[in-house]
Order: structure tokens, then C-alpha cells, then sequence
């Protein structure tokens, strides 16, 4: 690997910081675009310095992500807000961030010839329907502003590389989780909750009957999709999902968790949320045929979390 200058927009947050990290490790120059409304400097704060620029600037500002992109050669497009209630909530603003950014980030690598851009996309561009597992090549139906614009982000980016010969590639997060994900978020989901929760001795809350799933994907795998299409001669001009393909219920971590500490913490049931999406699972075969498989259990991942947060418990590998 060379020592290619990297701009991670989002650099701050919980996914990428852990981009910025790996990045560092290979030796690339890094460069990081945010501002810090969710991420946080100590989020990075175990990287050398001589090794990253920062740039506090906002991605809704044209100006300041060509500033950002002097000198780089690719992209990790990170920076959204990532919440789904907040998109509910404002619509305009948080288009302008999560649309109007991701325009502002392809608009400037055609300016400074970058050559790829990465662009963080969501399985909530799937919506509601439920089809499972779900594969790149079903119709995209959106439910909610955040999955618009995440959805409108990748044919933008799709159109620049077909059209303006920018390369781009969008890989469609499941549930993403990890150290460093902030459980303070309402989007965080239930496993930074759970733990954060269990760290204060108190039983997870589930919005319904728990039965609901989701694809928990380890940030570290994450991070090793966005390495594999940061090159990859066949991945240009594509969505991939990245999940694992298993389909892990809020009473399955609960039961996870318990068993790792020993505990017998009886899930709180409160009503379930509207709006709420009952199950969801990756199809990530297209994402497997570049030589990318995940690595990290949910039970692996829930283990490193406790010892990591929860001081003085008690973990069973
Ligand atoms: N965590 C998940 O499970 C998940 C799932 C699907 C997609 N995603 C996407 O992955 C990306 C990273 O998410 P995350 O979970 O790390 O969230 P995060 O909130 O930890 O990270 C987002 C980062 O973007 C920065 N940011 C926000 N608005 C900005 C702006 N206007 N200008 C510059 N920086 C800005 C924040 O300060 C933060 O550092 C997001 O694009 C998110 O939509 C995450």
C-alpha cells in the first residue's frame, strides 16, 4: 500500500473513526472532514496526530469539502445524520447534510480527479417491504427522509461515475456495531443501549415482543468492506450490501448477554415504536464474490463490548 492522502468525511463518528484507525495502520495520510455534532475528538484520540489532518467544517458547504479534498486521492464519504427520528423530524435540514452533502462530496472529487469515493448507504433504502433476504437488485423503497436521501445519495453517485467518470461505490450498512458507538443516539440501536444499561445494572427495554431482527454487522468487518472496494477493480459503479446474513432477535442479545455475565436480566417490554421495522437481513453474496466475509459473531462482538465497558463483570467467552 502507498501513502495516498484519504479524506474521511465523519471522521469522528463510531464507523469512521474506526476507517481513520485502519487507514493510519496501513499508512495512509489521513484527513478527516467533520463537525464533531455527533462525533467526538476523543474518538480518535488514540491515533498519532503526525498522521491525520483535521478539518471542522460541514460537508453542506461545498467550499469547505474542496478545501477538504486538496491533495486526496479517495474518499470515505461517512458524515450523515445518522438518525432516522431526526430526518422525521426535519427533513430540510437533514437533507441538506445527508443529500445535499453526498452531492457536495461527488461534485468535488470531479473537480480534484479523486479516484474512488466510498460512500456510506443504508439498508433503509430497502423500506418496509418484506422480502428477506434482501439483495441488491430488489426495488428500493424508502419509508423514511433519511433512507431518501441515503437512496438518492447512491444514484447520484452511481450517475457520476456512469456520466462524469467518478468512481463510486456504495455499500449499504446494516446494523452496524461496536466500540465507540455512542448509546446516547437514538439510532445507535439496541446493542450500545443494552450494554450501556447492563453497565448500570439495569434490564434492556425492548419495544414490543423482542421478536423483532436485525443483521448486526461488527464495525471491524465494516471497515474491511470499505478496504476491499477502495481498489477493487470490479466493485466501481455498484451498491453492496454488508451484513452478515444472520438474523439475530432483541431476545437473542438479551439471552447473549445474560449468558456472557452470568446474569438473568428479564427484558423491560414497553409498546412497540411505530414505524418500526420488523425484520431485516442481508443477502451479501455480491459483497462475498470480491473476497470479503465477515469475521466477527454477534456473540464475539457483544463479549468485547462488555469487557471493554462494564468494568466489573464477569465475561464467558
Ligand atoms: N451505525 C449504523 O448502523 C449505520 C447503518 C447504516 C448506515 N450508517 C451510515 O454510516 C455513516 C456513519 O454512521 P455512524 O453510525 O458512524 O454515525 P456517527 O453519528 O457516529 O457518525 C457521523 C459523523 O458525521 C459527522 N457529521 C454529521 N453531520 C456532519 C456535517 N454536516 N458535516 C461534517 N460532519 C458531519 C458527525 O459529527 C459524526 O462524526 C453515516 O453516513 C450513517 O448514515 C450507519
Amino acid at each position: 500500500m502507498g501513502k495516498s492522502t484519504v479524506l474521511v468525511t465523519g471522521g469522528c463518528g463510531f464507523i469512521g473513526s474506526h476507517i481513520v484507525e485502519t487507514l493510519v495502520q496501513k499508512s495512509y495520510r489521513v484527513r478527516i472532514l467533520d463537525n464533531l455534532s455527533t462525533g467526538k475528538l476523543e474518538n480518535i484520540a488514540s491515533i498519532s496526530k503526525q498522521d491525520i489532518d483535521l478539518l471542522i467544517g460541514d460537508v453542506a458547504d461545498l467550499s469547505t469539502v474542496e478545501e477538504a479534498m486538496q491533495g486526496c486521492e479517495y474518499v470515505f464519504h461517512e458524515a450523515a445524520i445518522a438518525s432516522v427520528p431526526k430526518s422525521v423530524n426535519d427533513p430540510i435540514g437533514t437533507g441538506k447534510v445527508n443529500y445535499g452533502g453526498t452531492l457536495n462530496v461527488l461534485e468535488a472529487a470531479r473537480k480534484h480527479s479523486i479516484r474512488r469515493v466510498v460512500f456510506a448507504g443504508s439498508a433503509a433504502v430497502y423500506g418496509s417491504e418484506p422480502t428477506l433476504p434482501k439483495q441488491e437488485s430488489m426495488a428500493a423503497n424508502p419509508i423514511t427522509p433519511y433512507g431518501v436521501d441515503k437512496l438518492g445519495s447512491e444514484l447520484m453517485g452511481h450517475f457520476y461515475a456512469r456520466t462524469l467518470g467518478v468512481e463510486f461505490v456504495c455499500l449499504r450498512y446494516f446494523n452496524v456495531f461496536g466500540l465507540r458507538q455512542d448509546p446516547s443516539s437514538p439510532y445507535s440501536g439496541a446493542i450500545s443501549i443494552f450494554c450501556d444499561r447492563i453497565r448500570q445494572g439495569l434490564a434492556p427495554v425492548i419495544y414490543g415482543d423482542g421478536l423483532q431482527s436485525r443483521d448486526f454487522v461488527h464495525v471491524s468487518d465494516v471497515v474491511k468492506a470499505n478496504l476491499i472496494v477502495l481498489e477493487h477493480p470490479q466493485a466501481t459503479g455498484k451498491s453492496f450490501n454488508v451484513g452478515c446474513g444472520v438474523a439475530t432477535s432483541l431476545l437473542d442479545i438479551t439471552n447473549i448477554l445474560n449468558d456472557l455475565t452470568g446474569q438473568n436480566l428479564q427484558a423491560i417490554h414497553q409498546e412497540p415504536r411505530p414505524g418500526d421495522i420488523r425484520h431485516s437481513l442481508a443477502d451479501n453474496t455480491t459483497l462475498r464474490t470480491l473476497g470479503w466475509s465477515p469475521q466477527i459473531s454477534i456473540r464475539q462482538g457483544l463479549a468485547e463490548l462488555l469487557q471493554t465497558s462494564v468494568a466489573n463483570l464477569k465475561v464467558k467467552k
